[in-house]
């Protein structure tokens, strides 16, 4: 559409007279998706020649006949059926519109120009042109399929742009922080539909989010003649997860934990004792024998890795040592 605009502009005589001599010359021409689109003739009528004397139509590649002016009328007789009521003729600057464009519509057309004189039809004018169609794909838009949990501080994102044509180039992520831009290529995931013909495409990351630096993140849609650009995504620095990784915190952590086993073991013995006291007998003392020692076992499994570090451990472990006498416990 731009480009016949502007030559028509400049210079339709020449531009007319030229395709005249070589006949073959053919213009480009864009159209947009659903869209109405413009199939040039360039005709300059210098000698003024009547309507009521041409026969004009435009054919596509396949010589399927888009549009016919018969001395003046519309001739819809030789009009294929995919072309009825898609079209209208401009007699101010001999241009055919078609309407509702499809991706489908794309490829060369000829608009002819005949005398219908005396001695029949006469070949005047022919000039071909080539229709690209286009489709706008939306804005590029990024989502987040899985967020930041507070032990991986790793995001997924998605960007998606839809409903385009053609094929994009690339499409990729990048992301700024204070003191650098990054620009992360991932595989294109594209679809096409195939009645329309127009792309679907997006692109996923993962990635980790770095602890002490704001990150901006865009998604750009790469085309052939331009670029689209998202909206950018911005984690702040201060909003992440606090980290909970703090050694001293841990430390203090494992020696509550200690004391607290220390505790349990100790009441643990001391009200066996009392049992003991209460219900003396042989068999009876195996048998609490057997259970403490799977007691003791569990005890021990659960405190050894930290024992030797702590010296109230000891303690700990001589009073289980005199209270039950058992094999296991000399392992600490
Ligand atoms: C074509 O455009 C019309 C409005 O102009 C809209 O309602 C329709 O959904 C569009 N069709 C497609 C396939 O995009
Ligand atoms: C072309 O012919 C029409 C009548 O057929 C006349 O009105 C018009 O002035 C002519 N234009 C030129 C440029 O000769
Ligand atoms: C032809 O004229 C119509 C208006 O009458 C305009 O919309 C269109 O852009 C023109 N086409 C060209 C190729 O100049
Ligand atoms: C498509 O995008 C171009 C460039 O931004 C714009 O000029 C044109 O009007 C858009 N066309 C449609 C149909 O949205
Ligand atoms: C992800 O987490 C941020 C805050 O950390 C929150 O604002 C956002 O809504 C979350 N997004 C999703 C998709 O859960
Ligand atoms: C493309 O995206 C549109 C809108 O999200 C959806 O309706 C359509 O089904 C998608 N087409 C393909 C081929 O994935
Ligand atoms: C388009 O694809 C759908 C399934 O994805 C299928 O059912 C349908 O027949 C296809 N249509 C054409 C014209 O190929
Ligand atoms: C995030 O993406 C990575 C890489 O694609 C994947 O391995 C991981 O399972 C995803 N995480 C979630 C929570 O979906
Ligand atoms: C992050 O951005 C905020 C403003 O949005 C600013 O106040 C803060 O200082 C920045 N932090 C870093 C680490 O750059
Ligand atoms: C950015 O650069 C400045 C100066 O070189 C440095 O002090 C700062 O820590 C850097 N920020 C990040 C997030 O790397």
């Amino acid at each position: 559409m731009g480009i016949c605009d502007s030559t028509m502009g400049l210079s339709n005589t020449l531009l007319g007279m030229a395709l005249l001599i070589s006949g073959a010359a053919s213009m480009m021409s864009q159209g947009y998706f659903n869209k109405t689109g413009e199939l040039p003739c360039h005709f300059t009528n210098s000698q003024n020649i009547s309507l009521d004397e041409l026969v004009v139509f435009w054919q596509d590649q396949d010589k399927l006949v888009l549009y016919e002016l018969y001395r003046g009328k519309e001739n819809p007789q030789n009009v294929h059926p995919k072309y009825k009521g898609r079209t209208s003729f401009d007699k101010d600057n001999w241009t055919l519109k078609l309407h509702n464009i499809q991706i489908k519509d794309k490829g060369s057309y000829q608009c002819f120009i005949h005398h219908k004189g005396p001695k029949g039809l006469v070949p005047m004018y022919h000039m071909g042109s080539e229709l690209s169609v286009l489709a706008n794909f939306t804005q590029p838009e990024i989502m987040v399929t899985s967020n930041r949990t507070e032990n991986s501080g790793i995001i997924n994102l998605t960007c998606s742009s839809v409903q385009g044509y053609p094929e994009p180039k690339e499409m990729y992520f990048k992301l700024k922080t204070e003191n650098s831009t990054t620009k992360y290529d991932t595989a294109m995931k594209k679809s096409q539909n195939n009645v329309t013909e127009l792309y679907n495409v997006s692109i996923s990351l993962s990635f980790s989010v770095p602890e002490a630096s704001n990150v901006s993140i865009t998604c750009v849609l790469q085309l052939e003649s331009m670029e689209l650009h998202s909206l950018p995504y911005n984690i702040d620095a201060h909003t992440k997860p606090p980290p909970a990784r703090d050694p001293i915190l841990w430390i203090a952590a494992l020696l509550v934990m200690l004391v607290i086993l220390c505790g349990m073991v100790l009441v643990f013995f001391l009200t066996l004792r009392k049992r003991k006291k209460k219900q003396p007998g042989p068999s009876h003392e195996c048998e609490t024998n057997k259970m403490e020692r799977k007691e003791s076992e569990q005890t021990m499994e659960r405190v050894q890795p930290h024992v030797p570090e702590r010296a109230d451990e000891a303690q700990c472990v001589n009073i289980s040592k005199t209270t039950s006498g058992n094999k296991s416990t000399t392992h600490f």
